[in-house]
């Protein structure tokens, strides 16, 4: 099972957009994938136009909120074929709380420990983060091998990406699987100078992991209004051609 973390210590990057579409791409070929939704705002859940009972919070703890038992099935929403879902949303601030009250030394592996599918019953776990750095985040880290790091090609981008390599470093101390495999380059503009010269530096300075870019897509923008995947939306739009490549490339496990 490959275990991704889609992370950047910067919000609005396209962090959902990219783990609710490739978990989708992914999803589409064939492959069994579980989407977690890791943020307290819990868009995840209107991008795939989905409202489940539960979630991530109830997984992990076992309880709902007036404490009693949730069996972990039921937490798991099945949102389209071959792709399930644990949802986010504010009951993850009641869950950073649960996992600051854990004992130490086990805090830190708490979701690494209890997301254990028995053996080929999934093909990827794919994790939605939140841009902040926390238990929760630290936790995802630990779960993980693999991280996609979305950096849109506008605005200070390289600032978040600096702030984001500084937890990378430091979560590579704990786990030493964990590698930085894509950087995934989004909000590509063809008519802004901007967007080619970050592109131009991330390609020096992540010659392996680039990936090729996420043009700025009015349909990528429009489609979580619906409720709906770009694959759902517009199939022939350049967001879903865009993310169709991109599931190629994590599904061939290219780059590295
Ligand atoms: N390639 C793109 N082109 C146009 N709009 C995009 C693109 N990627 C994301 N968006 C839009 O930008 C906003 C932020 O994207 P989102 O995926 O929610 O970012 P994050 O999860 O990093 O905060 C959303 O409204 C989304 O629909
Ligand atoms: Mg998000």
């Amino acid at each position: 099972m490959r275990k991704l973390a889609i992370a950047m210590a910067k919000g609005g990057v396209g962090k959902t957009t990219t783990a609710v579409n490739l978990a989708h791409g992914l999803a589409k070929n064939g492959k069994r994938v579980l989407l977690v939704d890791c943020d307290t705002q819990g868009q995840t859940s209107k991008f795939l136009g989905v409202e489940p009972e539960y979630g991530l919070y109830e997984f992990i703890t076992g309880r709902d909120k007036n404490g009693t038992f949730i069996p972990k099935k039921d937490t798991i929403y099945q949102s389209r074929k071959n792709l399930w879902f644990l949802a986010g949303g504010l009951r993850l601030v009641e869950l950073k709380n649960w996992l600051g009250e854990q004992q130490r030394d086990i805090r830190q592996t708490v979701l690494k420990n209890s997301l254990l599918p028995k053996n080929g019953t999934l093909d990827y776990l794919i994790f939605d983060c939140a841009p902040s750095w926390d238990v929760l985040s630290v936790n995802i880290l630990m779960a993980v091998d693999e991280v996609l790091c979305p950096v849109a090609l506008q605005g200070p981008s390289m600032e978040g990406l600096k702030t984001f390599f500084g937890y990378l470093l430091s979560a590579q101390k704990l786990n030493t699987d964990l590698q930085l495999k894509y950087i995934l380059p989004t909000m590509f503009d063809k008519r802004t100078r901007q967007s080619f010269e970050i592109m131009h530096q991330l390609k020096k300075m992540f010659a392996k992991q680039i990936c090729e870019p996420i043009h700025y897509n009015v349909r990528l923008s429009e489609a979580p209004t619906h409720g709906q995947t770009i694959f759902e939306y517009d199939a022939r739009a350049v967001g879903a051609i865009d993310y169709k490549k991109l599931t190629r490339r994590v599904n061939s496990n290219g780059g590295l």
